[in-house]
């Protein structure tokens, strides 16, 4: 190996997230090189992910770091990606990261493709997806929403715009003004009074599912005659945080399992949705798979909390052709390794990926250039605030970078 690729230091601090918890930062330090990666993390969390930190919280992460990981990957080949994340998973020695931490393996996991892409001089896309990769994933972003992101909101986490303008930044600005019409329509409704933003920016205030569903079309609708650009809709129910183990309780009315599942078609049929994210309990793959039967030749059915990034979880669903597109995101899994392994499956499978960023963030842009890629078709992640424009904004500059 040479020796410019050895790692001379590896530390970790304590930095915020966008919620003001605290989350783990790393830095992997080469001869020529340091790359810097922090963890985000997520409220509706899916059942079989990693878990975020041990016992002992942020603090627990971080002294096992000092104690344990350390000494380990001084001298590592900053190259060997792949060695380097079972290097990790040996350390933790659990399927979970319940030892050590998901986010400080996901923070050192990408910290080392970081400082081993900077060595090298080429962006991080290109190291982790090679040279021919051109394809910039559709920014979709949450507009308006509830669930576990906000406590005075609808009971499906979020609604989502993906305007398809003739650059990232035309539909990025067009996302975002959606997003302002439909700020100024819920202050007509409620006259300034009981709205807000969730944790991921989006509008919230205490209106019925069916209400949002009205005024994010209205919304979409007026920016695609204005602007004469196609803007695709999209809904994360995140189903697990609303199903009591009978039904799906939404404010207005209870859904039982065929009810949800004639709802969910419903909204491709009647309203013309297109991204479609955890319509059922992430236990129910049969019940994705009939969603998929009944509107996936029109429709991405995306699994998120369902398959959480997880390679095995997702072999499963495949078989069962139990939706049609998965969401990534790293610090589910832990790992970049692993990470590639469900995104590689999903893509050699015909089934379409979604990066995408956690509730609560930091302005780390990795999911940008992971995206590219990955060759995602969408990147999830948020239309204003700073830690979300990080990220959109990244993308401005990659495309940038594409085209010249
Ligand atoms: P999170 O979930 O709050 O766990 O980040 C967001 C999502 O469900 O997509
Ligand atoms: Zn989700």
């Amino acid at each position: 190996m040479d020796d410019e690729f050895k790692i001379r230091d590896a530390s970790v601090r304590k930095v915020l997230d966008s919620r003001g918890n605290q989350t783990v930062e790393t830095d992997i330090v080469l001869p020529y090189s340091t790359g810097r990666c922090s963890a985000p993390a997520g409220a509706s969390t899916g059942e079989t992910e990693a878990l975020a930190y041990p016992a002992g919280g942020v603090d627990s992460s971080v002294r096992l770091f000092e104690s344990r990981i350390k000494k380990k990957i001084l001298g590592f080949d900053a190259l060997d990606q792949k060695g380097f994340d079972r290097l990790l998973r040996e350390v933790d020695g659990t399927d979970n990261f319940s030892e050590i931490g998901g986010n400080l393996a996901t923070a050192l996991s990408v910290s080392l493709a970081k400082a081993a892409a900077n060595s090298l001089g080429i962006p991080l896309y290109r190291y982790v997806g090679g040279f021919l990769r051109s394809e910039i994933p559709k920014p979709i972003g949450n507009v308006i929403g509830g669930g576990a992101h906000s406590k005075n909101g609808t009971t499906v986490q979020e609604f989502m715009v993906s305007s398809v303008g003739k650059t990232v930044l035309e539909s990025i600005t067009l996302n975002s003004i959606v997003h302002r019409k439909i700020g100024i329509a819920l202050r007509e409704m409620f006259k300034d009074f009981s709205i807000g933003l969730g944790d991921e920016k989006a509008w919230t205030a205490s209106i019925d599912d069916d209400v949002a569903i009205d005024i994010i079309k209205t919304a979409a609708h007026e920016v695609e005659s204005e602007h004469k650009v196609k803007v695709i809709l999209g809904v994360d129910f995140a189903a697990s945080n609303f199903f009591d183990g009978k039904k799906y309780k939404y404010k207005e009315n209870h859904l039982s399992r065929d009810e949800q599942i004639d709802y969910a078609c419903s909204l491709v049929k009647s309203h013309g949705f297109y991204f479609i994210e955890d319509p059922m309990e992430e236990h129910d793959f049969e019940g994705f798979a009939e969603i998929t039967r009944k509107v996936g030749s029109e429709a991405l059915i995306v699994g998120d909390d369902i398959y959480t990034t997880n390679a095995k979880r997702l072999e499963k669903g495949i078989k069962m052709k139990a939706g049609n597109a998965v969401l990534i995101k790293v610090n589910q899994i832990g790992t970049l390794s692993d990470t590639w392994d469900a995104v590689n499956l999903a893509t050699s499978s015909g089934w379409k990926t979604a990066i995408s960023h956690r509730s609560g963030e930091t302005t780390d842009e990795f999911i940008s250039h992971l995206g590219v890629a990955f060759g995602s078709e969408f990147i999830k992640t948020g239309t204003i605030g700073g830690e979300r424009t990080a990220k959109l904004n990244e993308l401005v500059r990659i495309e940038e970078e594409l085209r010249d």
